[in-house]
């Protein structure tokens, strides 16, 4: 061969009969158009007949070949080894699974994940025995057509954080496999698919999909996964609509701050215009009242989607095995340990992600109690002194609010990290009711405090017209994963006692 020049190969040995570890460092000689399996296959066929490598199509068809080059999950068939730029290039085995020698994993933790998501068409018996072709529309592969790209490697099992803290997670290929049949129209699995609490324990870190050699994406298919999920938990419809349809989306949301405004004209105090009296122009018993009533339908819609979750995961799963009444207690923990903590997240290589989705959620939950549960003490004419800790606390809560959703806005729109490339229209929706929420916030406490009476009342109807449409998102769109994912690790602990029974 032409040699161009010489890399130095470090290959992770792993020796089974000692259970032991060791580096073997290769000189190997290179030229443009060898790929990494070359350069190992060379060190086999040359230099030393003991390393262990696996391979079969050497085209990236496969997927055995699956290793990690300093530090990038690659297939070796792929991938240029000249492409990798450096002249030294560390080979270690996939992770997240046993070895079987060298750089050979066994993979069958990874294909037992597998067996609970059914990776087959499920259809009647009836249907099966019918001599026609199951007809599927090109506009109903489009869907999920990228999915079947997938050619089994791994190499996202490996790369994926919560693979390796959570033992109960499928995986990003065995949860984008089930969103693959979940959304085929030929499937009539129905509720069977709805039974897996999986797609809830991703983070949406993305480290898979940059890992995947044949852009899969399985953050992405993650993602529409829960998207469905959600839309088939909420049994009024509302949901899908809002996921399936912009129009629909921005329908609702105009409609639900024009009722708002609508309230505010007809409901309205007296306008007094010498000083700021918002107490008299908002009266605080058709304010609070009113939130009461608003909050008590959104809290029981979201409690009926939850329930149904209960029921696809657990209940439906239980046939007839009961739970002890203390595992539904003493499994709680994860329901206030997730929402508040977020723990799995802080596994993903990003912690500035794991770190401003913690803020945002925090900001969220601290406004809410601040404006709707104690509002007869944070709805005022004059500004509270600086130490009263309900001010305090409405600073923090507006300060980390406006920086997180900045944050999550421009990270949308550079759209340099993987997780962020990807925008569905709630997820714009979500963050820009988020921000108005906030600077709306900030103008009324602003204006109180120059005693400003009329912008006071305007930009105070404004914000009720902003927070209203946000609040509903609580059952129904981007907000609900804040619910949905807590209780997936709550109800995986309940399905995971009747497994064991
Ligand atoms: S997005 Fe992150 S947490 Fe989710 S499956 Fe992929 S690697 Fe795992
Ligand atoms: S999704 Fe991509 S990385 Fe994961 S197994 Fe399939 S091809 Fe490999
Ligand atoms: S040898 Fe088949 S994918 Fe690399």
């Amino acid at each position: 061969m032409v040699e161009e020049k010489t890399i130095t190969l470090n290959v992770q040995r792993y020796q089974p009969e000692k259970g032991r570890f060791t580096t073997s460092t290769y000189r190997v000689p290179v030229k443009k158009g060898m790929t990494l399996l070359d350069a190992l296959l060379y060190v086999r066929d040359n230099l030393d007949g003991t390393l262990t490598i696996r391979h079969s199509c050497r085209m990236g068809i496969c997927g055995s070949c699956s290793v990690i080059a300093n530090g990038r999950h690659i297939l070796a068939c792929y991938t240029q080894i000249l492409d990798l730029g450096s002249d030294t290039i560390t080979v270690t085995p996939m992770q997240n699974l046993p070895l079987i020698r060298d750089l050979v994993p066994d993979l069958k933790p990874f294909f037992d994940k597998y067996k609970p998501i059914q990776p087959y068409l499920i259809k009647s018996d009836e249907e099966m025995k019918k001599q026609t072709e199951f007809i599927q529309k090109p506009d109903e592969l489009k869907r999920y057509w990228n999915t079947t790209l997938c050619i089994k490697c791994g190499l996202c099992y490996s790369a994926c954080p919560v693979v390796k803290s959570n033992p109960e997670f499928p995986g990003p290929a065995a949860v984008t496999t089930l969103y693959r049949f979940s959304v085929d129209s030929r499937d009539s699995g129905g509720e069977a698919r709805l039974q897996h609490t999986g797609p809830w324990l991703c983070y949406y870190c993305g480290d898979c999909s940059i890992s995947c050699p044949k852009g899969v994406e399985p953050a992405e298919s993650i993602m529409s996964m829960r998207r469905h999920l959600i839309t088939n938990y909420d049994w009024t419809g509302v949901s899908r609509m809002l996921y399936n349809s912009k129009k629909a989306s921005a329908i609702f949301t105009l409609g639900l701050a024009f009722i708002t405004l609508l309230l505010v004209w007809l409901l309205h105090g007296p306008i007094i215009t010498d000083r700021v009296e918002l107490t008299a122009f908002a009266p605080i018993e058709i304010v609070h009242n009113g939130g009461i009533v608003y909050g008590v339908l959104l809290a029981s819609l979201l409690l009926s989607n939850l329930a149904r979750m209960y029921w696809f995961t657990v209940k439906k799963r239980g046939s007839g095995r009961s739970i002890p009444l203390s595992t539904y207690f003493t499994a709680l923990k994860h329901v206030v340990s997730e929402f508040l903590a977020q723990a799995g997240y802080s596994r993903c290589a990003s912690k500035r992600a794991w770190i401003n989705h913690l803020i945002l959620m925090w900001g969220y939950t601290s406004l809410f109690i601040l404006f709707a549960v104690l509002l007869p003490y944070t709805l005022v004419n004059t500004i509270l002194p600086l130490n009263n800790p309900l001010r305090l606390a409405g600073y923090f809560g507006f300060a980390t609010l406006t920086y997180a959703t900045l944050y999550a806005i421009i990270g949308r729109l550079r759209k340099k990290e993987e997780f962020r490339k990807h925008s569905h229209h709630t997820d714009w929706m979500f963050l820009i009711l988020l921000l108005l929420t906030s600077i709306t916030g900030m103008l009324i406490h602003m204006f109180i405090a120059l005693n400003w009476p009329l912008p006071t009342y305007i930009i105070f109807s404004i914000h009720l017209a902003v927070v209203v449409p946000l609040l509903a998102e609580v059952p129904f769109g981007k907000w609900t994963h804040l619910a949905y994912r807590p209780f997936a690790h709550y109800f995986t602990r309940l399905k995971k006692e009747i497994e064991t029974q």
